[in-house]
């Protein structure tokens, strides 16, 4: 299958120096491609700015902004069959962008901030046949709750939801503990590598399409 993956945060200039961003590191997203290839499927990894090689064998394209990862998305979302959107798109961004850098003499001014595009919920309203899974990066008691709202206002078959709160979840770190949430029911794997969550994720794709083909 064609899988299109996506990973890294987005950064959302303020000026030509400074920019508001999140802590993802692109590990889990990187991880996912990787193992969608090592399982022989043609990948695609839109990422943001992140400290990691691409997988050997995946086409790469790199973005900046939630604008840039909506327009490569966009682009290539016509010719895959499951899209698997890991990454922490900023969801906000200020409302201008300074062509020249903010001057600390200037003084504090408060950063006036407006929505990003929501990527997922814009190529999963028109996903057609194609398997699209989301991440729910939540933190304590409300994980499922949310894990659940996504997957239905987004029109997602399977959101991947995370307590970012938890030790050895979420960010930057090597390991991550999720639960598959799609509208069957719910799966909570143990605390495991993110190579290893990456593999599930991956058969469990493999596994929903082959049953839906004629
Ligand atoms: N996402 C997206 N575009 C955005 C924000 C999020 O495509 N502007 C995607 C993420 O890649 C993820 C999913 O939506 O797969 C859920 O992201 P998350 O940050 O958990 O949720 P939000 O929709 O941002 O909602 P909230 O801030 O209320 O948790």
């Amino acid at each position: 299958m064609n899988v299109l993956v996506t990973a890294g945060p987005t950064r959302e200039a303020i000026d030509p120096v400074r920019y508001v961003s999140n802590r993802s590191s692109g590990k889990m997203g990187y991880a996912i491609a990787a193992a969608a290839a090592a399982r022989g499927h043609a990948v695609c990894l839109v990422s943001g700015p992140v400290c990691l090689e691409p997988p050997a064998g995946v086409a790469f394209v790199p973005v900046v902004s939630a604008d840039d990862m909506l327009a490569a998305v966009g682009a290539q979302f016509g010719a895959c069959d499951a899209l698997v959107m890991a990454a922490a798109v900023a969801d906000f961004r200020p409302r201008a962008v300074s062509p020249v850098k903010l001057k600390k003499a200037a003084g504090l001014r408060p950063l006036e901030l407006e929505a990003t595009p929501d990527i997922l919920a814009a190529v999963a309203a028109r996903k057609g046949t194609r398997f699209v899974a989301g991440f729910a990066a939540e933190t304590g008691p409300v994980m499922l709750a949310e894990a659940r709202r996504k997957l239905r206002d987004k029109n997602l078959d399977l959101i991947v939801a995370n307590d970012v709160s938890e030790p050895g979840a979420g960010f930057e770190v090597d390991t991550n503990r999720v639960t598959f949430v799609d509208a069957a029911g719910e799966e909570a794997l143990p605390l495991m590598s993110k190579a290893a969550v990456a593999d599930r994720l991956v058969r469990r794709i493999e596994a929903e399409l082959a049953r839906r083909a004629p």
